[in-house]
């Protein structure tokens, strides 16, 4: 039987001589998984709420508790779910690629940290991550707090609100993840973007970089997005499916 999502054979060629190959992910990753992509309508509890409302500096100084809860309630989502195919397949990718002396970046704006429970070991993580909680005055990553009832919970050094360590709409990204993430992208042969709608910036701008830079850029999506029309393979299907079935064709010991 045909395989749904068909590999071209040119493709499979460039992964087999790649010498650098980053990869950047977003909410679609997960959706397999049972995370709600960030254009999906939330539902029960959240549902009449705008994520991208509740994510904001604004949101937090407005109702801090509101924002705490909510990703308070995120936080356990994730921790239920499991990694799904794609989130396998790029850890299968990672191991084949090194194995063969090449290098691998996993450039991520996924805070749900299933790529590193999947087995990924090289994950630049661009919007954090929701395990991690951090204080809200002075940035520092806090391990622990007294539980005085209170949430957010003050932080233990200056009693200012806890928060998660997260990227909210309108801050800065870590500067050193970005650092990487650009840096692999001009580096890289090939250049995978995965399960993202590659409109939020600065993360959307990489697959333009690598472009720029003359690598192959391949795009995994059920969907259109901008980058569409400009990547050099377009494999529209979800990632659980398409990744697996990349990484197959490439190496069909390694998966
Ligand atoms: N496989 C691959 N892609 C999928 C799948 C799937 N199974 N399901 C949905 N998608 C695609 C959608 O078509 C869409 O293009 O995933 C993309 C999800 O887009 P967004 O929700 O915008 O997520 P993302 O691109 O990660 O958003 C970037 O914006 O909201 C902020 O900080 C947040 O990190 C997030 C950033």
């Amino acid at each position: 039987m045909a395989a749904k999502h068909p590999i071209p054979s040119e493709l499979v060629a460039i992964f087999r001589s790649a010498r650098r190959v980053a990869v950047l992910t977003g909410a679609g990753v997960s959706a397999e998984s049972g995370v709600p992509t960030f254009r999906d309508a939330q539902t029960g509890l959240w549902a009449q709420f705008d994520p991208a409302e509740l994510g904001t500096p604004e949101a937090f100084a407005r109702n801090p508790r509101l924002v705490w809860d909510w990703y308070a309630w995120r936080r356990e989502l994730v921790e239920r779910v499991d990694p799904n195919p794609g989130h396998v397949a790029l850890a299968a990718l990672e191991a084949a690629l090194l194995q063969r002396g090449a290098q691998f970046t996993l450039i991520t704006q996924n805070v749900d940290g299933l790529h590193q429970r999947a087995g990924s070991r090289n994950v630049v993580e661009l919007h954090g991550n929701i395990r991690r909680v951090k204080c809200s005055a002075e940035e520092l990553v806090v391990e622990s707090w007294p539980e005085t009832g209170e949430l957010p919970p003050p932080c233990p050094r200056c009693g200012a609100p806890l928060r998660p360590d997260v990227v909210w709409f309108g801050e800065m990204l870590p500067a050193e993840a970005f650092a990487l993430a650009e840096r692999a992208a001009v580096e890289s042969d090939i250049f995978i973007s995965a399960g993202t709608s590659a409109e939020v910036q600065p993360a959307a701008s990489l697959p333009w970089l690598a472009l720029d830079h003359h690598a192959a850029v391949v795009e995994v999506n059920p969907e259109a997005t901008p980058l569409t029309p400009q990547a050099t393979y377009v494999l529209a299907g979800p990632s659980g499916v398409v990744l697996a079935q990349l990484v197959k064709a490439v190496w069909p010991e390694a998966s």
